[in-house]
C-alpha cells in the first residue's frame, strides 16, 4: 500500500526540521512556487524574467522536493475516534497523517475532531482532521481502526461492509469481562482478531495491534511514551504499514508477533495490565520487552 503525502505532513517535517516556519511554508506551498519553478523550464522562459530572489527561491523549491519525497501521509479512518483510545489516536497521527474521526452521528465526531484540532493548535502543531459518520471515513481511508467496544464490532462493521476495498484494517479489540477484577473474554474463535477476519470481506487485509496501549497515556500528547506494540497478522505488506504507523508515535516501538491467531495471545495481555495497575496502584501500565 502507497503512502501518499499530505501537507500537514510536510509542514510538520519541515517545521521540526527549523526550515521555515509553517506559515512561510504554506505560501511557497499555496503561492504557485512550484508552478514558478517549472515556469523556468518553458520555451518562452527568458533569464532577464529572473527575480532578485531567484537563487533563494530556487533553493527553496528543491528543498521542498526532496522534502515531498521524505513525507509519507496516509489516510486513516478511526471507528469510534470519538471514543478514549480512539482520542489518543487521533492525536498521534493526525500531525503527519490525515485522519478521518469515525463516529455513528455526524455531530459527535465534528465536535471530537473540533476538540482535537483545538489540542494540537495549542501546543502548536499543525493538523489534518476531519469528523465523519463511520462509512465515510472508511470511504476516504486507506487504513481503518476498529476502535469500538468489542459487543459493538460486529453490527459496525455491518455498517461499512459497502465501502471496504482493499483497505487495511487494524484490530486494537479486546474482549473483556469484569467479574471484581478484569477477564479476558474470548469468542469461540479464540479472539477478536479471528472473529473479525471471518466478518470481513476478501481482500480486505485484517492487522492486529494496539491492543496493550493505555488510552489516558496515548491520548496525553505532552506524555513521553516508551512501550512496545505486538503487531500480528497474515499479510507481510499490511504487517510492515502498521508497524510504520505505530513507529510515526514517537515512543512506540513496533514487534512483529506473527500471524493473526497470535493476537489471541496478545489480547490476553490487556486484561492483565488493566488488573496489575488496579492491584499494584500503578496506573496506564504499557509493555516493554527488555
Ligand atoms: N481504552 C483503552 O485503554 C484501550 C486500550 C487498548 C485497546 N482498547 C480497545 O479499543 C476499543 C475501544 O476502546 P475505548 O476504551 O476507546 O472504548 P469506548 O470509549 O467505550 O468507545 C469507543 C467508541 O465506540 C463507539 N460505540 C459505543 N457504543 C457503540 C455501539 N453500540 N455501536 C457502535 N459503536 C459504538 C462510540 O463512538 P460513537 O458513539 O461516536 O459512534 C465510542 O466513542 C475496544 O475494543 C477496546 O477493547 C482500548
Amino acid at each position: 500500500m502507497q503512502r501518499t503525502r499530505s501537507r500537514a505532513g510536510i509542514s510538520r517535517f519541515i517545521r521540526s526540521r527549523g526550515y521555515v516556519s509553517s506559515d512561510s511554508w504554506c505560501s511557497v506551498f499555496g503561492g504557485g512556487a512550484l508552478p514558478h519553478f517549472f515556469s523556468i523550464n518553458q520555451p518562452g522562459y527568458k533569464s532577464s524574467d529572473q527575480k532578485p530572489d531567484f537563487v533563494v527561491s530556487l533553493h527553496k523549491h528543491f528543498i521542498y522536493i526532496i522534502i515531498l519525497g521524505m513525507c509519507d501521509s496516509m489516510k486513516i479512518a478511526i471507528l469510534g475516534g470519538t471514543g478514549s483510545i480512539g482520542e489518543g489516536l487521533a492525536l498521534r497521527w493526525a500531525v503527519k497523517h490525515e485522519v478521518f474521526v469515525g463516529s455513528r452521528k455526524l455531530e459527535k465526531a465534528q465536535a471530537s475532531t473540533d476538540k482535537y484540532r483545538k489540542i494540537l493548535e495549542e501546543s502548536g502543531d499543525t493538523c489534518t482532521i476531519t469528523g465523519c459518520v463511520n462509512p465515510d471515513a472508511v470511504d476516504r481511508a486507506d487504513v481503518v481502526v476498529l476502535s469500538v467496544p468489542y459487543e459493538h464490532v460486529s453490527s459496525t462493521i455491518e455498517t461499512i461492509k459497502p465501502y471496504l476495498r482493499d483497505q487495511i484494517i487494524i484490530s486494537i479489540v479486546v474482549p473483556m469481562k469484569k467479574n471484581g477484577h478484569f477477564l479476558y473474554a474470548p469468542p469461540e474463535s479464540g479472539c477478536a482478531a479471528m472473529e473479525i477476519q471471518g466478518l470481513l470481506p476478501e481482500g480486505v487485509k485484517l492487522v492486529s495491534a494496539f491492543h496493550n496501549v493505555s488510552a489516558k497515556k496515548l491520548a496525553d500528547i505532552n506524555n513521553k511514551l516508551d512501550m512496545d506494540v505486538f503487531i500480528c497478522g497474515d499479510n507481510e505488506e499490511a504487517n510492515n504499514v502498521v508497524s510504520d504507523l505505530v513507529k510515526d508515535i514517537p515512543g512506540l516501538n513496533p514487534m512483529i508477533a506473527g500471524p493473526l491467531e497470535v493476537s489471541c495471545m496478545v489480547e490476553s495481555i490487556t486484561p492483565l495490565l488493566v488488573n496489575l495497575a488496579k492491584f499494584t496502584k500503578k496506573k496506564h501500565l504499557g509493555i516493554k520487552s527488555v
